[in-house]
């Protein structure tokens, strides 16, 4: 089978390997679609700290079920299924309180172990979600990012009330528009991006007020307006302290960033306003849910989408994600 390893840092390779073999509680998914994501190339350029070498790439992927392991089901092989690449112990502390994202012995399909820019992927069986006919295979790969928003909106508890504000218009903060919207009913979703580009995809993905803050600071353009429910998909260390003095009093701030820089912020800017931090890092057992709203209209992947390739143009792919922002989302790629 042709699989996108990343031998080491900065070196990337479609390779042929060996047809894995599925393990007791495994299936093997016969990919399909793969869409890629910024940590891909981030492990490609040696820029994820969690990543082992040499790795197949792809977190987010989706394909048929052509063999199971022992104790799975073999009524299963044929199914057509998403693969939620979060593989938790299931009896640590996260575990134990429903957070498996950040299970204690964490790996990530895709990062610690080999993923889906292949023909072929492993996956434990409980984390390959059988999908209605109403998802198309060409849209199912983006059940993984939409967990995402998922999971970051299932801490800060939406309401059509809030005033939203989403830092960043790439796939993370077009998916939490999306769900603040089409699921949560959210009156007012303000989206800030340096990019006219981005931005207008902010507005084809629901949002209701666009600012560019490329020249002008954002608080010079809310004109008084205390965003209730904040959002980070931009991930400067700088948005934090911005996001903090903006906010209303008693509002919520998500973070979905990795910097691994310090950001400076004082307790005041937080605590005098009884502001509200979470952090949020993949999903906790977020697919059932995600698929469903799939399932009834309330997302449109399609909309994110911008470019597919087959899968023998991966650098070609993985290079225009990195370098073309302005022309380019959502990545998918297709295999064989
Ligand atoms: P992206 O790079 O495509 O999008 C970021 C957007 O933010 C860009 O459109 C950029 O122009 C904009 N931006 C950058 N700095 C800005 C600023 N200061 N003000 C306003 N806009 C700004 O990336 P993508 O894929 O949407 O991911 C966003 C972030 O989310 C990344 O940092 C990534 O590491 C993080 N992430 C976190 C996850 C989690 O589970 N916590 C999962 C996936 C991504
Ligand atoms: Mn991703
Ligand atoms: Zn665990």
């Amino acid at each position: 089978m042709k699989s996108v390893v990343i031998q080491q840092p900065g070196e990337l390779a479609l390779s042929e390997r060996e047809l894995p073999q599925p393990a007791a509680g495994e299936v093997r998914v016969k990919v399909q679609y793969a869409s890629i994501c910024g940590s891909d190339v981030h492990i490609w350029h040696g820029h994820n700290p969690f990543a082992k070498y040499p790795r197949v790439i792809g977190h987010e992927f989706f394909g048929l079920i052509d063999a199971v392991g022992d104790g799975v089901e073999t009524s299963r092989v044929g199914e057509r299924v998403a693969v939620d690449p979060v593989v938790s112990c299931g009896h640590c502390y996260p575990c134990s309180v429903g957070r498996p994202n950040v299970c204690k012995t964490l790996q990530v399909i895709g990062v610690h172990r080999d993923g889906g820019f292949s023909d072929y992927a492993l996956a434990p069986a409980e984390n390959a979600y059988r999908l209605p006919a109403s998802i198309p295979d060409k849209l199912a790969s983006l059940v993984e990012p939409f967990t995402i928003a998922a999971n970051i909106t299932a801490f800060l508890q939406p309401q059509s009330g809030d005033t939203a504000l989403v830092y960043g218009a790439g796939p993370m903060g077009l998916t939490a528009i999306q769900v603040l919207k089409g699921v949560y009913g959210v009156k007012q979703v303000l989206v800030v991006d340096r990019l006219p580009e981005r931005l207008d995809l902010a507005l084809a993905n629901g949002a209701d007020n666009v600012f560019n803050n490329s020249e002008t600071p954002l608080a010079a353009q809310l004109e008084g307006i205390q965003p209730t429910l904040i959002i980070d998909a931009a991930c400067h260390p700088s948005i934090l302290a911005e996001a903090a003095a903006l906010a209303s009093p008693a509002a919520r701030i998500g973070l979905l960033g990795f910097s691994g820089e310090p950001c400076s912020i004082t307790q005041q800017s937080l605590t005098s306003k009884e502001l509200s931090l979470f952090t949020s890092r993949l999903n906790s057992k977020r697919f059932p849910q995600v698929i469903e709203w799939m399932d009834k209209g309330l997302i449109q992947p399609e909309k994110l989408v911008t470019h597919y390739f087959p899968l023998n143009e991966i650098e070609r792919a993985m290079t225009l994600f990195e370098k073309d922002p302005r022309t380019c989302c959502k990545v998918i790629l297709q295999m064989g």
